[in-house]
């Protein structure tokens, strides 16, 4: 059976050599982090860190997020300086150089960001001009953060739960009337389900602009979740038009490796059905 990755190198996809740079962050000098000894390899899922308290060390696993966001910084010196994350950068250049293959204008993107955590691909559609972007994640701490941190780059920050919409925050959200979808190092890991996925797709015009990742080995079947499935099932029925993807260097892991990821930018072209959604 062909890869989703190879299925989607294949078709119509082109791999971009774009060189990104990534955004520049301040993260107070007084913290102090340590990782576990490089000789240890753990699952991506259960990696840790010990971050210095007054009260001493603590340690962290790098998927609570409410406990990382909010220490100012900490995210930034992790993900960013120690383990030299570019993921926002790059989904967001491929997606800014898609806009232009398409003589879209930037500051028309009306964007949903899905798992926007603290802010920093927010950050970097600002960047590429984008005029609304509304950011959804589940924890109450990343709301905090972005307000804290990005002051100004959202329109709109919701924290729901994407496959239990209340009625009030989808018609908010349905108000924005979205042209584009977002979201970053968010899926699989028992991060974003497959379902929160297709609720925000379903939030976004047809003809709107989707852009995010995912790990590399999940395209090549390493994905238990269902998520490669549900995509290659958006692919074959033009429910999802892939136009650009890049494979890179999502960040280092705590063991130094390179873990590799997929940036992929299409366009809506239709709703995902029902039945899709289940099987
Ligand atoms: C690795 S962080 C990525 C944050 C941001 N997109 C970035 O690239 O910096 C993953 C985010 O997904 C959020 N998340 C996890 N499950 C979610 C869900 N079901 N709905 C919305 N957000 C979720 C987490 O709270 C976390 O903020």
């Amino acid at each position: 059976m062909v890869s989703l990755a190879d299925h989607l190198f294949s078709k119509k996809a082109t791999e971009q050599d774009t060189k990104v740079n990534a955004p520049k962050f301040m993260p107070p000098e007084e913290l102090r982090v340590a990782l576990p000894e490089p000789s240890i390899q753990l699952d991506q899922d259960s990696e840790w860190c010990l971050v210095e308290k007054p009260e001493g060390w603590q340690e962290i696993r790098f998927h609570d997020y409410g406990e990382i966001y909010d220490i100012p910084g900490l995210y930034e010196k992790l993900f960013y300086e120690i383990l030299q994350c570019d993921s926002p950068a790059q989904v967001c250049q491929l997606l800014a150089e898609h806009l232009r293959g398409q003589d879209a204008t930037p500051s028309s993107l009306r964007v949903l960001d899905l798992g926007a955590g603290n802010g920093i691909v927010g950050q970097e559609l600002k960047h590429v001009g984008a005029s609304t972007i509304v950011g959804v994640d589940i924890v109450e701490q990343a709301r905090k953060a972005a307000l804290r941190d990005r002051p100004g780059v959202y329109t709109d920050y919701l924290i729901e739960d994407m496959t239990d919409l209340p009625e009030p925050a989808r018609r908010r959200l349905e108000s924005f009337r979205f042209n584009c979808l977002t979201c970053v190092a968010a899926l699989g890991f028992g991060d974003i389900p497959t379902e929160a996925f297709v609720r925000a797709y379903e939030l976004v015009e047809p003809g709107g602009f989707v852009a995010f990742n995912i790990k590399r080995d999940f395209l090549d079947g390493g994905d238990l979740s269902g998520f490669a499935e549900l995509m290659r099932a958006m692919i074959d029925e033009n429910i999802l038009e892939v136009s650009c993807t890049k494979a890179y260097p999502h960040r280092l892991a705590t063991s130094g490796d390179p873990i590799e990821y997929v940036a992929i930018v299409g366009t809506k072209r239709a709703e995902v059905p029902a039945a899709m959604l289940s099987s």
